[in-house]
């Protein structure tokens, strides 16, 4: 038995911990942020794979039944293969790693009027068309899904290095946001398809209005991977009775210590400090 590992390459899988959490008190959970070596969106297939193999592995050790990558960029380029090659053969492969992209996908179809749906992504996530192909999945019986994406490189850095106040990130979220919708101006709706996002949910808002599209959906991914992880548990008693509850919660970070802890309790709007401890590998 032990607890809910949430993997993401820094920060980001904090939006999406924070709304689990919410969701689930109960159970106890281990939160990773390999923030030594974010970002991971420009990263090639590879290093994307083995980062995130690396950590699920790492999270497994620390005894948990369970891992949720809480990062796009990792859903993307590794998850399917951990799922399909890498967990038959470990000493345990009745473990599990869930990801965020399916649960998304699943949940915008029923935002959208128009069906004309934006993605912000990293460049990796992009590149890799997991959302065009789950889309594509989503059509049947609908009125077709036009997905438009936009690569937004810069935004992660400047999360993860705690300027989310900046001018500079200001003017890279209003040069992306303006070309995405100058691609497609019919877009209703559009994915935060990156974990960091939503972290910078009134930027983005303040971005739209000035563009005179304040009617646009954000669509973070908070909510539907978290009420997809409670589905799952309840249709898997078999991996919900192996999840310890005692309403616990460590922290650990390939980065600076003492920044994730600064960053994470603003982040998660907690009034108690949060304590963190440090992971090599
Ligand atoms: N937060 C991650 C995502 O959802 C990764 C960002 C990065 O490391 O570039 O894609």
């Amino acid at each position: 038995m032990g607890p809910i590992g949430i993997f993401d390459s820094g920060f980001g899988g904090l939006s999406i911990f924070r709304e689990i959490h919410h969701l689930l008190p109960q159970y106890d959970y281990v939160f990773l942020g390999d923030n030594g070596r974010a970002p991971y969106g420009d990263r090639s297939f590879q290093e994307v794979f083995d980062f995130t193999n690396q950590a699920v592995r790492r999270l497994f050790d620390m005894g948990c039944p369970l891992v949720i990558l809480a990062c796009n960029t990792a859903s993307a380029k590794a998850l399917r293969n951990i799922q399909q090659n890498e967990l038959p053969h470990m000493d345990d492969p009745t473990r599990r790693v869930l990801g965020v992209i399916r649960p998304t996908v699943e949940r915008v179809s029923n935002l959208t009027y128009s069906g004309h749906i934006g993605l912000v992504a990293t460049r990796a996530t992009v590149s890799s068309q997991s959302y065009d192909m789950e889309l594509a999945k989503q059509q049947a019986g609908q009125f077709p899904i036009i997905l438009t994406s936009r690569a937004c490189p810069k935004w992660v850095p400047l999360i993860e290095s705690g300027q989310l106040n900046s001018p500079e990130l200001y003017r890279e979220v209003k040069a992306d946001l303006s070309v995405l919708l100058e691609a497609d101006p019919e877009i209703d709706t559009i994915i935060l398809g990156c974990t960091h996002y939503p972290l910078i949910t009134s930027l983005i808002q303040q971005v739209l209005q000035e563009l005179d599209h304040p009617e646009i959906i954000l669509m973070p991914q908070g909510t539907p991977v978290s009420y997809s992880l409670k589905d799952y548990l309840l249709r898997h008693p078999e991996m919900e009775c192996r999840l310890t509850k005692n309403a616990q919660t460590r922290y650990y970070t390939t980065g600076d210590v003492e920044q994730f802890e600064q960053l994470a309790t603003l982040f998660l709007g907690h009034t108690e400090h949060i304590r963190a401890e440090a992971v090599t590998w």
